[in-house]
């Protein structure tokens, strides 16, 4: 067989691990032949591949990034579709697609897949906000960054008698603030799933402060406020239309200093969180997880994504797994609560 694979959407640490791991072992155990469409569907969609031997994943698995480099690209969009996609793939003879890409890629996935196109995907987001899987490969790692710059920012904070606002990536879901906060030790944490008004967020920062500790807050980047509608953007859309999310800790530290009194500043972590080399939590996974996806294709699992359940890789339907948020339980907000103030 001869399967093409791609990388789409929003990068994160571990991409290489899942390309090694499904090409090598589709070529060592079923003597497949590979090739890889770069920029995610952009090339599949214009039939842009580079060839995908044993040699070129050589050493990857500890790359950040990805060697196909991503893109955002709606595969039914700019001239795209199943019609166009299959005809590309007979030209080139290419019998089956394995996409990697968070919730809009794996939903474009299904679409196509719907459409009578052989596909299976693996879940990709940092966030790790897709209930089919118990973790996603990037999370991991995104976590040990954001709780190293957080123990950070804790130092210089305690030096100068500050409160310190560290801001996450967390569109839908807090699991990096929550588990990078925790980790860190943060006096308060601020996810997308809980509502707090301003008073309570100053009451703990308050409370640290009485105690002659410098406020650590964490904030994810889709925190809204109990005063906010909807999370704070002021970047305009991303391909796909939805808002770029970025800033509330700017919004967030002049309230907090006002009614505080005490000097506060915000640091926003941004895209360092999905650069870099992968945890070798994530490689393990990640490379699992590619190995999985070459069993998904030798079987005809067609319409199917790879999912960590507890400790084993299983697959599920994309029906199934899409549309389906993995939030912060309550009881999990509530727990790491206890220690907040
Ligand atoms: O979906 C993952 C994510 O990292 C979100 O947390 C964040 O809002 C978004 O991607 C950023 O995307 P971009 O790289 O396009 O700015």
């Amino acid at each position: 067989m001869k399967i093409g694979i791609l990388t789409s959407g929003g990068d994160c640490p571990g991409l290489n691990a899942v390309i090694r791991g499904a090409v090598l072992k589709g070529i060592t155990v079923y003597g497949h032949e590979f090739v890889g469409f770069l920029d995610g569907w952009r090339g599949v969609v214009e039939a842009d591949i580079i060839d995908l031997p044993r040699t070129a994943i050589r050493g990857i698995a500890k790359q950040g990034g990805t060697i196909l480099g991503t893109s955002r690209t709606n595969p039914f969009d700019n001239g795209g579709g199943p019609e166009v996609i299959k005809a590309h793939l007979d030209r080139l003879g290419i019998d089956a697609i394995i996409a990697i890409g968070g919730e809009g890629t794996l939903a474009a996935a299904k679409r196509l897949s719907d459409a009578g196109l052989k596909i299976v995907g693996v879940p990709k987001t940092v966030d790790n906000d897709l209930d089919a899987t118990d973790y996603t490969f990037g999370f991991d790692t995104a976590v040990q960054i954001a709780t190293e710059a957080i123990d950070r920012l804790r130092t210089t904070g305690e030096s100068h008698h500050r409160c310190m606002i560290a801001e996450v990536m967390g569109r839908h879901a807090g699991w990096i603030a929550l588990h990078a906060g925790m980790a860190a030790c943060a006096h308060a944490i601020l996810i997308p799933e809980q509502k707090i008004g301003i008073e309570q967020i100053v009451q703990w920062a308050k409370g640290a402060h009485s105690r002659g500790r410098a406020p650590l807050i964490v904030v994810a980047e889709g925190f809204v406020p109990e005063h906010m509608e909807s999370p704070h953007s002021e970047r305009g859309l991303d391909a796909f239309g939805r808002p770029r999310l970025g800033g509330i800790a700017d919004q967030l530290a002049p309230e907090i200093e006002a009614r505080t009194g005490i000097e506060t500043r915000a640091t926003i972590l941004g895209h360092i969180q999905r650069g870099g080399v992968p945890s070798a939590f994530d490689r393990v996974l990640a490379t699992r997880l590619g190995m999985a996806a070459i069993d998904s294709v030798v079987d005809g699992c067609w319409g199917t994504m790879v999912a960590l359940k507890g400790t084993e890789i299983d697959h599920v339907s994309f029906a199934e797994a899409l549309g389906k948020l993995k939030a912060v339980p309550q009881r999990r907000y509530e727990e790491a609560a206890l220690l907040f103030g």
